[in-house]
C-alpha cells in the first residue's frame, strides 16, 4: 500500500470505530462507550501523529526544496500546501482536545452509574464526526496525493514505512496477543 493508501484505509477503520461508539452512546450504555471511545482515541492519536510527525513535515520540506523552480504536473504550491496543513492540523488538536474532555466526562459518568450526562458527550462527539467527515475528505481528494507528485520513489517509500510503522504503535492494551513492539 501507498502513503495515500495506508492513510485512506485507516479513515475507513476509523469511521468503524467511531460508528461503533455513537452506537454505544446512542444505547446510553456508559461503561461500552468508554470502551469505544478509549480504542477511537487511541486509534486516531496515532493516524493524527503519522501524518503530524511524518506526512506533514515531509511535503513542507518538499514544497520548500521546489521553490524557485517550475513546479512538476499537478504539483500544488508551497503557499497552498503551508495554508491547508495549518488548517489540518487545527482540526487535529480539535478532535484530540474534544475527545480528551469527552474521555473524562465518560469516566466519571460510568463510576457514578447516572447515564444523565451522556448527552453532552453525545454532542462532542457528534461535532467530531462532522468535522472529522469534511476534514478526512479534504486529506484523501488533495494531500494524501501530494506525495505521489512531489516526492521521488524512495521518498515515498521511506514515508510509507515511517506512516506504517505510526499507526501500528497502538498502546499495548489495545494489540492483538503476539504482538510487540
Ligand atoms: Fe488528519
Ligand atoms: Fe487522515
Amino acid at each position: 500500500m501507498t502513503e495515500s493508501t495506508l492513510l485512506a484505509h485507516d479513515h475507513s477503520e476509523l469511521d468503524a470505530a467511531l460508528a461503533a461508539l455513537v452506537a454505544a452512546l446512542a444505547e446510553g450504555d456508559a461503561a461500552r462507550s468508554l470502551e469505544h471511545l478509549d480504542l477511537f482515541w487511541a486509534r486516531l492519536a496515532v493516524h493524527i501523529r503519522a501524518e503530524n510527525i511524518h506526512l506533514f513535515p515531509v511535503l513542507l520540506r518538499a514544497a520548500e526544496a521546489s521553490r524557485g523552480s517550475a513546479p512538476a504536473a499537478g504539483a500544488p504550491e508551497p503557499k497552498e500546501i503551508r495554508n491547508l496543513v495549518a488548517q489540518l492540523r487545527d482540526d487535529h488538536d480539535f478532535f484530540m482536545s474534544e475527545l480528551t474532555a469527552a474521555v473524562k466526562q465518560l469516566r466519571a459518568l460510568s463510576r457514578s452509574g447516572q447515564p444523565d450526562g451522556l448527552r453532552e458527550v453525545r454532542e462532542k462527539i457528534d461535532a467530531v464526526s462532522r468535522r472529522l467527515d469534511t476534514h478526512n475528505a479534504l486529506e484523501e481528494s488533495r494531500v494524501y496525493h501530494w506525495a505521489a507528485v512531489l516526492l521521488d520513489p524512495p521518498e515515498q517509500i521511506a514515508l510509507n514505512e515511517s506512516i506504517r510503522q505510526e499507526l501500528e504503535n497502538l498502546p499495548s492494551r489495545f494489540r492483538k496477543p503476539g504482538e510487540d513492539g
